[in-house]
């Protein structure tokens, strides 16, 4: 989920010390991708090994680690052809530490390395595996099955090459990655490869390339050796076909050439303006200053080549790749981060979902008698959104809490409750001082956050991590749709084995099915949603409506609105308007409503119909082509239908837009609002 950096030059010499500032401030042109940890590997001076630097925290860190052993590097030193590799990690398994920072290692003698960003979920079969050859494990990460794979995979085929290695051990892998590898037994030589993670490469040379492609070279049988064949624990690893491509590519006319590996064109674009963006399943693999691209089987639409292209964009414009802030950017991401919340957890094709950092933990909750979820903010809307399906599939009374509130009430706790703290960094102070007030009574605490090694995570007896990823935005959106699933699939654990929710259950698991590709519909609404910014930005208020399983949207949506744009904005349950809201309304005052076709559809229609009736011109989420509820707005944003319980996620996507884009109209600092701070550590 972070950034991979390698450099490679080729016949074109440099100090070791030049190579380790490049390696370093490669990795710092990542940095804005957030990230906890961070470490390099290059050749030691004698060529017979590798030295790994790695450091906890900051990229700064690791440089001044770097600064401090120049003369064990051989800083000074020239070498003609070399590979060196960095990472910034965002953890996902393992805490933050300097065992768990990459590049992670085969041996000792380090055989081969490697940096991974992503997630490999099978990486636990392929561990037993590995350590029944007699393996040992120096990480908690899934990384480490990588590098040990590969090693294992070379021993059995010392013939193959580096690539070959490399296109052996991704046929193992579940999950998503973006790989690179260096090995000693393959000086000078360099391999990438990725699935589900962006990689790139950027090439150097001193003339212009003479081409602006690269050939794509297929595995000799086609079409029918791309199946992926995995280890169970037990026996050996199935042997797969060698993919033998038949001719290298020579694609530059000069000899000396510099490779540049990143996540992203922003660590490249400083070096070259050159690059090729590789596609899923793409294997790139440097030999004798030569790239080529391979792919083990062909599909029919797969094309030739992968183009150069050349990057015209400036330094700044590339770090929020196309976008204008990392909260737009963050928004754009949830199609992906999502699925990243459900990797590994749910599976699609027998209806069981595992939560791994709870599991253990089910049976005493559910001999609970309340569900309390605590959190402050956006994190307490993901509970307020959640509420209902808890109490439905659990049965149990559930609780939803500010932090702050219910330390203000000194709230009654007890032995045989179970307390939820909901937090994206998992430092927030409120949320944790409740979270210790609970513990102190005997409660048992349950984490959800975004970060590994944080706090709550820590002082939590068990939690589920969300996996959206870094979020650098201060105003929360991707890890909201993230909270909001990892409640879900609690919901639907605990719910299990209860025959009778049997059908219920299916239709929750379906719907999670299809909201990745339902997400990017709604996404597409962006322009949409620009045009009534524009109407909208000018305004003193904003009144934002809805009830059921929409009401935390209407919360959220104002809290976004409230925050970016510092323009009044008020999320309302709609069941209360005759209760005093009603009184707002005019046709002047601006006004959202949320309608869906839910259980509480009539209900809303109810209050669409006051509202119009006293001259309000209210905007309308609703389902895609409801002209019953559109024939009472001229301006509605259409989302696709899902279930009940899930609509929640699709209706906070158009107010997260609605808020970016009135913020960017009136001239505000999205992602940094005034006043706010990203983790809010303080009371
Ligand atoms: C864990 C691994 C994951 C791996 C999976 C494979 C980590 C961080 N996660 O994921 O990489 O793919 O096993 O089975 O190594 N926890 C808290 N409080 C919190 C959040 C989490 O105490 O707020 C604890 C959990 O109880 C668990 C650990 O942290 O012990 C990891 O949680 P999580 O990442 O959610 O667990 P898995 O999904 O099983
Ligand atoms: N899953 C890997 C780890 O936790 C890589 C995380 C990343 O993408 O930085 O070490
Ligand atoms: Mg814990």
């Amino acid at each position: 989920m972070c950034g991979i950096f390698a450099y490679l030059n080729y016949l074109t010499p440099k100090t070791r010390l030049e190579i380790l500032e490049l390696l370093v401030n490669g990795l710092k042109r990542l940095e804005y991708r957030g990230y906890d940890s961070a470490g390099v590997a290059i050749d030691t001076p004698d060529g017979k090994d590798m030295a790994l630097v790695k450091k906890n925290g900051k990229v700064k860190i690791l440089e001044d680690e770097i600064a401090s052993r120049r003369d064990e590097l051989g800083a000074n030193e020239t070498v003609n052809i070399h590979v060196g590799i960095a990472h910034t990690r965002w953890a996902t398994h393992g805490v933050p530490n300097v065992a768990n920072s990459h590049p992670q290692r085969s041996d000792a003698g380090h055989s081969f390395v490697v940096v991974h960003n992503g997630i490999v979920t099978n990486y636990k079969e392929v561990k037993t595996f590995l350590e029944k050859q007699g393996h040992k494990f120096e990480s908690d990460t899934d990384t480490e099955i990588i590098a040990k794979l590969i090693h294992h995979l070379y021993e059995k085929h010392p013939t193959y090459s580096f690539r070959e290695l490399v296109e052996q051990v991704i046929q193992q892998l579940e999950g998503a990655f973006a790989l690179c590898f260096k090995s000693k037994h393959f000086p000078g030589e360099c391999v990438a490869t990725r699935r589900g993670s962006p990689l790139l490469v950027g090439i150097k040379t001193k003339n212009r390339l003479e081409t602006d492609h690269i050939p794509i070279l297929y595995g000799k049988d086609g079409d029918n050796n791309h199946q992926e064949h995995r280890p169970h624990g037990r026996g050996e690893l199935p042997t797969l076909p060698r993919s033998e491509s038949t001719s290298e590519f020579q694609p530059l006319e000069d000899k000396e050439v510099e490779y540049f590996f990143a996540s992203d064109a922003s660590a490249v674009i400083e070096h070259t303006n050159r690059v090729i963006y590789f596609e899923d399943y793409d294997v790139a693999a440097v030999k004798d200053g030569v790239l080529s691209i391979h792919r083990l089987k062909r599909l029919t639409d797969d094309p030739h080549a992968r183009e150069i292209t050349t990057l015209k964009l400036q330094l700044q414009e590339i770090m929020k790749g196309s976008y204008s802030y990392f909260m737009q950017k963050e928004i754009f991401e949830q199609p992906e981060s999502v699925v990243n919340t459900m990797r590994g957890r749910l599976n699609f094709e027998d209806g069981t979902i595992t939560l791994g950092g709870i599991k253990e933990y089910i049976p005493e909750i559910k001999r609970c008698r309340r569900l309390m979820l605590i959190a402050c903010g956006t994190s307490y809307h993901s509970a307020v959104a959640t509420r209902q399906l808890l109490e439905e599939l659990t049965e149990l009374p559930v609780m939803v809490e500010l932090a702050s509130d219910f330390l203000d009430r000194t709230t009654p706790v007890f032995r045989d409750d179970v307390c939820f703290f909901i937090s994206q960094s998992g430092e927030t102070a409120d949320t944790l001082m409740a979270l210790r007030y609970c513990k102190l009574r005997g409660a048992l605490i349950v984490g959800i956050t975004n970060t590994v090694g944080s706090s709550i995570c820590r002082e939590s007896h068990c939690g589920v991590h969300v996996n959206a990823g870094p979020e650098i935005g201060v105003a929360s959106t991707k890890a909201y749709t993230s909270q909001f699933i990892s409640l879900v699939m609690f919901a639907l654990v605990m719910s299990e084995d209860r025959i009778s929710l049997r059908q219920r259950r299916h239709e929750i698991i379906n719907g999670l099915k299809q909201l990745e590709s339902q997400i990017k519909q709604v996404l597409k609404l962006d322009q949409k949603v620009l045009e009534l910014a524009k109407e909208l930005y000018n305004q003193k208020s904003l009144l934002i409506m809805g009830r059921g399983y929409n009401f935390a949207t209407c919360l959220e949506g104002a809290l976004k609105v409230k925050e970016l744009t510092y323009m009044h904005s008020e999320g309302i349950m709609a069941g209360e308007l005759k209760h005093g809201p009603l009184a707002l309304i005019d046709d002047s005052m601006p006004v959202m409503m949320i309608v869906m076709r839910d259980p509480v559809y009539i209900k809303c229609m109810n209050a669409l119909q006051q509202v119009t009736a006293r001259e309000g011109r209210p905007i309308v989420i609703c389902e895609e082509g409801d002209k019953e509820t559109m024939s009472f707005t001229d301006r509605a944003l259409e989302v696709p239908r899902t279930v009940d319980c899930l609509q929640g996620i699709l209706t906070v996507i158009p107010m997260q837009l609605l808020s970016y884009h009135i913020a960017v109209l009136r001239g505000c600092n999205v992602d940094c609002p005034r006043n706010l701070a990203k983790s809010v550590t303080v009371e």
